[in-house]
């Protein structure tokens, strides 16, 4: 039995729509409210993003100290406001919350616990590990482009990992992890080995494919390859009739990864275009591509993205370059979707 199931619980009633979810001693608000199956806005699930804002009209609750002074800022708290994903009740408590509008082609999973054995742990390059778990749960549905928390132990908060791969029904998972120097998260998953055990949660996000039938565009950078892997590779199982451009950004040739696999891809696939880019070339690199921050490499390759899809996944830098570039081409930001980190 997992410890918080013997603890005390909250009654949240959600307002304006009047539905109420059961919420644990020590379990946010936002993991309460999807995993009652209730769609709110969400995104980072760290405090970061500010998409999980919501605001407090009755009851008492604990805000933690994760939550970025820019998300929510101090005359907002001051007002009730919280932020769904890092906000512990201590009382039930009645919430005003914005519930999401019926998207088409959005798809909702369950959230579920799992345990998982590490099957394999392979360097990809210097710093990014191919994590494979297998888990206790063949049956784990999600969406292609969507992620798993991960209990790290000696630490409250989980992390967040994307699959790379697309769901198989097996159980098998595929990460791509990349080690940060000095953080807890990334080297505790770099360093698991074969048989090792690992808990999580998910699947969490809502960066996943809607509409297979247009141009698409998807831009990554380092680890923020992975979800972006998953869905190019849903992407496949069925024929693509309109062009598909992937392109991907590292710093020097040391950082990457799977270039044979995407240009095999490439030589099968008429309408797949790989653009790999390095933005700081080491003298000794043999490098004939693209040179360059990948922002700018699309935009050298591409002016108007006017009734495609762009899907973006890796650092902050990257993310806020290319919505420039998308904006400025005419792309509006329904059509674009993203995961930063
Ligand atoms: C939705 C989502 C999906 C994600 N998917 C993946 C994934 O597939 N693969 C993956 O590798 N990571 C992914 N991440 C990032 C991951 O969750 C962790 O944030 C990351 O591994 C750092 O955690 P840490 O505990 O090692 O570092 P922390 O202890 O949190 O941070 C240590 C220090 O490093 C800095 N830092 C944190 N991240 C970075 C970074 N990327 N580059 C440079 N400095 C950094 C922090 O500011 C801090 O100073 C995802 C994050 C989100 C929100
Ligand atoms: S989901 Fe990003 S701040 Fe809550």
């Amino acid at each position: 039995m997992n410890a918080i199931d013997s603890l005390t619980t909250y009654r949240i009633s959600l307002e304006p729509s009047g539905r109420e979810v059961v919420c644990k001693e020590g379990q946010t608000l936002l993991d309460a409210v999807l995993r009652s199956g209730f769609p709110i806005p969400y995104g980072c699930r760290h405090g970061n993003c500010s998409s999980c804002k919501a605001r407090v009209l009755e009851g008492d609750y604990q805000l933690m100290d994760r939550v970025s002074e820019f998300a929510l800022m101090s005359f907002e708290r001051s007002e009730g406001y919280v932020l769904m994903c890092s906000t512990l009740p201590e009382s039930d408590m009645v919430v005003e919350v914005e519930e999401l509008e019926e998207e088409e082609g959005a798809r909702y999973y369950p959230i579920h616990d799992f345990d998982g054995v590490v099957v394999e742990n392979t360097p990809y390059t210097h710093d990014i590990h191919k994590l494979t778990v297998q888990m206790d749960r063949p049956n784990f549905d999600y969406a292609a482009g969507q992620f798993c928390e991960f209990v790290i132990p000696g630490m409250e908060d989980s992390r967040a990992y994307s699959m790379a791969t697309p769901c198989t029904n097996a159980g098998l998972l595929e990460f791509h992890i990349k080690r940060i120097p000095g953080g807890k998260g990334s080297n505790y998953m770099c360093d698991l080995q074969p048989g090792d055990s690992i808990q999580g949660s998910g699947p969490y996000g809502k960066m996943y494919l809607r509409n297979r039938s247009k141009p698409l565009l998807f831009v990554a950078g380092g680890s923020g390859m992975a979800p972006i892997k998953a869905m190019l590779e849903d992407l496949f199982t069925q024929p693509i009739t309109d062009d598909v451009w992937f392109f991907y950004g590292a710093r020097t040739k040391k950082d990457l990864y799977l270039l044979d696999y995407w240009t095999n891809l490439q030589e099968t696939h008429d309408r797949f275009h790989f653009i790999p880019a390095l933005s700081d070339k080491e003298p000794l690199d043999e490098w004939s591509g693209e040179e360059g921050y990948i922002a700018d490499v699309v935009a050298k390759y591409m002016e108007d993205f006017l009734g495609m899809d762009a899907y973006l996944c890796g650092p902050p830098i990257l993310i806020q370059t290319t919505l420039k570039v998308l904006y400025k081409g005419g792309l509006r930001s329904s059509n674009i979707f993203y995961d930063e980190f």
